[in-house]
């Protein structure tokens, strides 16, 4: 699935990403900068992306914990009502065209 990017230095680039994997490591292999320390344990929120907004209805909610690290994370970067942990982004065909920025480091 493609994935529209736009990276820390504000140039846009699109990545494809597996169906059946989790966005974080499609955006941690193209070196966008994600690191996804934990490898998707949501304990590092090195993998935070803002969504665009028409986008964010169209993926699956947040869980409790995942919202606990935003939460965290809030602290030292903006964290927004468009945060995702992409690693908590599992990848579908239907999500091609996904638009998203990645989050400054944590
Ligand atoms: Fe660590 Fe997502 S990879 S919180």
């Amino acid at each position: 699935a493609r994935v529209h990017i736009k990276g820390r230095d504000g140039i846009e680039l699109d990545i494809d990403a597996l169906p059946g994997t989790a966005l974080m490591d499609a955006l941690r292999d193209a070196n966008t900068g994600v690191e996804g320390t934990c490898g998707g344990m949501m304990s590092c929120g090195t993998c935070h992306v803002y969504v665009q907004a028409d986008w964010l209805v169209r993926l699956p909610a947040k869980s409790q914990d995942e919202a606990d690290m935003l939460e965290a994370i809030g602290e030292i970067v903006p964290v927004k009502p468009t945060s995702r942990l992409s690693c908590q982004i599992a990848m579908t065909e239907e999500l091609s065209g996904l638009h998203l920025e990645i989050g400054p480091p944590t």
